[in-house]
């Protein structure tokens, strides 16, 4: 999805501090910002996971990060295997089973960003969801509902923990997500999820291998890319993303005007704290604010400019987006 994102802004994961890096060959990391379906979006060419050895912080700081600049939803894919659902099924989550045994909220509470003890009732935006449905109905692709249960990976399931999670009432299991939804629920942003089933899950087929889930993916790749393109386009009723400026992020996660939103918000450890303490503004804000449409250009923050989209920074091509962000 990322390569089709206009007037593209694309940072490399590499500049941006304390981001992750992709390890994942074929994941391009990159963060790009721009236009699809008419509105701005923020992408993720490559995601964090877990089971990469990634801290659950490392895992969700884009969502933290893009929270921060503006955005008020998250669209989050994921390859996953059902649990009655067969290859190629596109599903809608409708909630979610936390099998991890982590939760990335653990340790103090960025009261910034949430409460200490989020509701997690609608994690999954009902609003979105149904959405979904009606642009799905209307483009004639199949869209099916269910229960995503997220476990850490790296190994396949065995039959018996599969026929375990259909007890609990999950429909497709994978090794992503959860940690992201958890802290998109966390900060207040709407979260509309979409699994590509690519392989039954353990048990229901002989055996389970990553080749299957990738050659399932590209065959569903151009439905899938579709569906999600029309329903940002309608999904543009209940968003309004505009990068926020320097200086409404400052006044909003600094309170009293202490310099700590930026410790706070780029570490969760005392070390990382320091480090963030005694730098200024990250790069990443940096880059990000020039392509903004409108720049805050006063020190003070008094004045407010026009100013139109920068260029492309590079070229923006390669892989897959694992998650938009509008
Ligand atoms: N299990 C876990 N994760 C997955 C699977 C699966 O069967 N398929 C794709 N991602």
């Amino acid at each position: 999805m990322a390569e089709e994102v206009e007037d593209a802004v694309v940072i490399d994961y590499a500049d941006i501090p304390n981001w992750g890096q992709s390890t994942v060959v074929g994941h391009a990391g990159k963060l790009v910002y721009g236009t699809l379906s008419g509105r701005k979006v923020l992408a993720l060419q490559g995601r964090f996971h877990f089971y990469e050895g990634n801290p659950l912080e490392v895992v969700t700081f884009p969502v933290r990060v893009m929270k921060a600049l503006g955005c008020e939803g998250v669209v989050v894919t994921n390859a996953a295997g059902g649990i009655g659902f067969g290859p190629g099924t596109l599903m809608a989550i409708t909630d979610h089973i936390n099998m991890t045994g982590q939760n990335p909220l653990i340790g103090e509470n960025l009261d910034d960003f949430g409460p200490r003890f989020p509701d997690m009732s609608k994690a999954y935006t009902p609003e979105y969801r149904e959405t979904a449905h009606k642009v799905a109905d209307k483009l004639g692709i199949k869209l099916d509902d269910g229960v995503y249960i997220g476990v850490t990976g790296p190994t396949y399931e065995t039959p018996a923990e599969i026929r375990a999670f259909k007890t609990l009432g999950a429909d497709a299991v994978g090794m992503s997500t959860v940690p992201e939804v958890i802290i998109a629920a966390h900060s207040g942003l709407k979260v509309l999820g979409i699994s590509c089933i690519t392989n039954f899950a353990a048990g229901f087929q002989e055996e389970l291998n990553h080749e299957e889930v990738v050659e399932v993916t590209e065959r569903v790749k151009g439905d899938f890319k579709g569906l999600l393109k029309a329903i940002l386009a309608e999904l543009s009723l209940f968003l309004s993303f505009q990068l926020r400026t320097m200086r409404e992020i400052s006044l909003l996660y600094q309170p009293g005007g202490r310099r700590i939103w930026p410790a706070r918000m780029f570490s969760f450890t005392q070390k990382a704290s320091i480090r963030m303490l005694s730098g200024s503004w990250s790069p990443l804000f940096r880059s990000v604010m020039k392509s903004s449409i409108v720049e805050d250009l006063g020190s003070t923050g008094a004045n407010t400019q026009k100013r139109p989209i920068q260029r492309p920074l590079t070229t923006n091509k390669s892989s897959r987006c694992r998650i938009t962000v509008c």
